[in-house]
């Protein structure tokens, strides 16, 4: 065991990162024959993951800077419906230059947010049909209530059936497979990351510890019925002087 030293500086002092110095950082694979499902998560030292149902007390500026940036280089941006009802979520915002940087990339100049929800359980008047400039995707299972279905449609929503009785994981990445969106960034939240890490379908994990303790009662980033231990490394560790640290872990490949 040693002591490392390879932390990178994020935003202060000498070797401040670029943003597009960030942009590498977190560069997708450049060939991806299947959907490549990247998760960010910020959580407390003490491994909260939220402070009275939101994760808006752990965010930190350069929490923030990456999560944007992780947007911006995503196809799409996959979230649980817990998390959709939880944070009010409305559609993705990128400024122009990151719009204008996609496009030149080959890439639509907004990526949709998709919502897992199996119950297709979401309010049709809330932001995340109201207030976006693309198109939400929901993706639900033949079982859900065809008048909940019928109503997102109506509420703007393209709805994918991605399961029978349940969103499975490998439904649900087949499902992105066939629209074409594999630079998948998925925003959680805990029981949407479980059922994937359970199924061994997460490529990478991108985490920011927040410098703060939270105690209460949250839960961890990610909770499955059944335990999945899965091999990762990291790719790169970054620290911020306010003392976040960033975090991003890819799956060993597998031989
Ligand atoms: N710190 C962070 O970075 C972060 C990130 C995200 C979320 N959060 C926090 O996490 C909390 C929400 O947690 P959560 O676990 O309830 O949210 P979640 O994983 O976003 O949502 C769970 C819901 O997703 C739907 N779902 C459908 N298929 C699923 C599948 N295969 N696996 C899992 N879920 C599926 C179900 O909704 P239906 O009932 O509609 O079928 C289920 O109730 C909030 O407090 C939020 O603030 C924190």
């Amino acid at each position: 065991m040693r002591r490392a030293h390879f932390a990178t500086n994020f935003t202060s002092g000498d070797g401040e990162l670029t943003e597009s110095a960030l942009r590498e950082l977190y560069a997708y694979p450049r060939h991806l024959p299947r959907p490549w499902i990247r998760t960010n998560f910020v959580c407390s030292v003490d491994g909260a993951v939220s402070v009275d149902g939101r994760s808006g007390a752990l965010g930190t500026p350069a929490d923030k800077q990456v999560y944007d940036t992780l947007r911006e280089l995503a196809d799409v941006v996959v979230v649980g419906a817990g998390t959709v009802r939880a944070e009010d979520y409305g559609g993705v915002r990128i400024g122009p230059d990151g719009r204008q940087r996609r496009i030149e990339s080959g890439m639509s100049d907004l990526p949709p947010i998709a919502v897992v929800s199996a119950r297709a359980h979401l309010d049709p008047h809330s932001r995340l049909f109201a207030d976006t400039d693309v198109t939400p995707i929901v993706f639900t299972c033949a079982d859900a209530d065809p008048g909940k279905v019928s109503d997102l449609a109506n509420a703007g929503a393209r709805v994918v059936t991605a399961g029978e009785h349940e969103v499975t994981s490998t439904g649900l990445v087949t499902a992105l497979d066939e629209l074409g969106l594999r630079r998948v960034l998925c925003e959680g939240g805990p029981s949407l990351f479980g059922r994937l890490a359970g199924d061994d379908c997460v490529d990478e994990l991108c985490l920011t510890t927040a410098p703060v303790l939270a105690g209460g009662t949250a839960g961890r980033i990610a909770t499955s019925p059944r335990a999945q231990v899965t091999a990762m490394t990291p790719a790169h560790i970054l620290a911020d002087s306010d003392g976040t640290v960033l975090t991003r872990w890819v799956r060993v490949p597998q031989l």
